[in-house]
């Protein structure tokens, strides 16, 4: 993975067909997605479970370009090895999800993988300052996590601008998730998101046996977003 701030496009399957992991991955790809987003969570952090390991280990060959993968889940630390090995390219955690972030930083960047930090929506920047060396990426959840179809919180424009300017020449993206159409996408792209996570933005009016659909709304989001790009 190298590094720039070209904005990049990275459908969450939890609105994919369950049925049709594979197909899925295969049609949003060839629909031109940059990254594939992949939603862990454990019904304890949040309210909702989806995917384990071995879950993650079958899909991981139907993935060419990055697998994303935020761990909506507590505790981190103990799963890492095991999310790692099931083939994350980005592994996140939430800055929520514990006390002991700094160390389960390090854990993720010292399995191998890109080092992500979750933000969510009622949580403030001031920590993040003391982890800015050891992370790739942080991600602004602009909804509350646990499910899809949820509606933008407006009010984490503003921490993303802010965020942005903390981070300055630093190689580490801003990836933004929750509500991202392309109506809310040139909003966050203006205030320095790089990495827009859209579910149902993308999904919506498709299906395996109809993908042109994935395509229209990954351009359209991404579109209006490089319209915006500051
Ligand atoms: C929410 C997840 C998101 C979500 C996005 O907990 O982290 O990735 O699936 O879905 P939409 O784009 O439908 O809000
Ligand atoms: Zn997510």
């Amino acid at each position: 993975m190298t590094f720039d701030r070209t904005i990049k496009i990275a459908p969450s399957i939890l609105s994919a067909d369950f049925a049709n992991f594979g197909q899925e991955i295969q049609a949003i790809e060839a629909q031109g997605c940059d990254w594939v987003h992949v939603d862990v969570m454990d019904g304890h952090f949040v309210p909702n479970l989806t995917f384990g390991p071995p879950l993650l280990k079958a899909i991981r060959p139907h993935i060419k370009t990055v697998m994303d993968v935020h761990l909506m889940i507590a505790p981190v630390d103990p799963y890492i090895d095991a999310y790692a090995d099931a083939g994350a390219d980005v592994l996140t955690a939430h800055l929520e999800a514990g006390p002991h972030i700094h160390r389960t930083l390090q854990a993720i960047r010292a399995a191998g993988c890109k080092a992500g930090l979750a933000l969510n929506p009622g949580t403030g920047l001031d920590d993040v300052a003391h982890l800015l060396d050891m992370i790739d990426l942080v991600c602004v959840m602009t909804v509350n996590p646990g499910f899809g179809g949820q509606k933008f919180i407006h009010s984490q424009i503003e921490k993303v601008r802010q965020l942005r300017a903390m981070i300055g020449d630093r190689p580490i993206h801003i990836e933004i998730d929750g509500g991202i159409t392309p109506e809310t996408a040139p909003l966050m792209a203006a205030a320095g998101a790089d990495v827009l996570v859209a579910g149902s933005g993308v999904f919506k009016g498709g299906s395996v046996s109809d993908p042109a659909p994935y395509g229209d709304n990954i351009r359209a989001i991404r579109a209006a977003a490089e319209a915006a790009q500051s």
